[in-house]
């Protein structure tokens, strides 16, 4: 009998998990949890008889890689897979995947979400601003991009976005304003929320060069990756920029200094919990499931990222 482990530092909600349960023993499946694993020997040990997995943002390197003698399939329940250690898993023959765009939604509110609380001051009894009027860059217009275009608009927002693999008249047709360079959607917009991918073209792109371009009032939202965020040009930005704001799903390693020198002026989750909600639990969850069957009994593998 085949086993599916699911691996999640982060636990699914547990709708997601009776879910993901439902499929995979009704496909004749065993189903395994390793929920918040404590070490990585622990990690190593559990997946050794495992012929799939099911991870979040759970590192599967080369030692994962190894210890897992009989994986055939790591599937990432969400968007980004540079968690992942894909030269490894081609090398074995094991297939990986992603499921895009089922917790995108989830990410979009929580980045929504923290630009309110922020443009109010993090709720501390001071006047604060609205959103409504301000220019909102959204840099990159993939799944999560588009959720938060649709949501910023609800707002009065005025929306501009960059992608360079997106259509001008796609975005156009969704009320989006089309720019054609990172650095005008920088210059343009009071607001810039952060949707690209961390690889090696995008590591530390966010720099003071770039940060520096935004017009007063500058608040740079990142539901994204840590990676990608230059975190000396943004300690210079705050240094330079008392108008600056961060907020993000993903607290830097500055987050001390930040805390002694510009408290109030940025707002970190303590835990990256853009995806955490019970509807993109099920949503992923479920989607990878179904996408490890799929890929079992009929060979599918759409969504394959190696
Ligand atoms: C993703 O890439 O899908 C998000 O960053 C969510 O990550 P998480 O599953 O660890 O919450």
């Amino acid at each position: 009998m085949k086993k599916i482990l699911v691996v999640t530092d982060k636990p699914f909600a547990a709708s997601a998990v009776s879910g993901i349960r439902k499929i995979t023993e009704e496909a004749g499946y065993q189903l395994g949890l390793l929920e918040k694993y404590t070490s990585k020997e622990e990690l190593l040990t559990g997946v050794a008889d495992a012929d799939a997995i099911i991870i979040r943002s759970d590192i599967v390197d080369k030692d994962v890689i190894a210890a897992a003698k009989n994986l055939k399939i790591v599937v990432r329940a969400g968007a980004g897979y540079d968690n992942i250690d894909l030269a490894a898993c081609t090398e074995k023959s094991i297939v990986a995947m992603n499921t895009p765009g089922q917790n995108s939604n989830a990410v979009a509110e929580l980045a929504l979400g923290m630009m309110v609380l922020q443009a109010r001051n993090q709720y501390d009894g001071s006047s604060g601003t609205e959103l409504r009027h301000k220019k909102l860059g959204i840099h990159a217009y993939g799944n999560v991009g588009r959720y938060v275009a649709e949501i910023a608009k609800g707002f009065g927002m005025e929306v501009y976005a960059y992608d360079l693999f997106v259509d001008a008249a796609k975005m156009e047709a969704e009320g989006v304003k089309p720019v054609g360079s990172v650095e005008e959607l920088y210059k343009t917009c009071q607001y810039v929320s952060l949707h690209i991918p961390a690889n090696e073209k995008t590591k530390k792109s966010i720099n003071f060069e770039l940060l520096s371009m935004m017009p007063k009032g500058a608040t740079l939202v990142n539901t994204a990756r840590k990676e990608v965020i230059d975190e000396a040009g943004l300690l210079t930005m705050f240094t330079e920029r008392p108008d600056f704001r961060y907020l993000s799903d993903i607290e830097p390693a500055i987050k001390a200094e930040l805390a002694d020198k510009f408290a109030g002026k940025f707002f970190f989750t303590p835990k990256k919990m853009g995806a955490q909600t019970s509807e993109a639990n099920n949503n992923a969850g479920i989607a990878a499931a179904k996408q490890i069957v799929g890929f079992f009994e009929k060979g599918d593998k759409t969504f394959q990222v190696n």
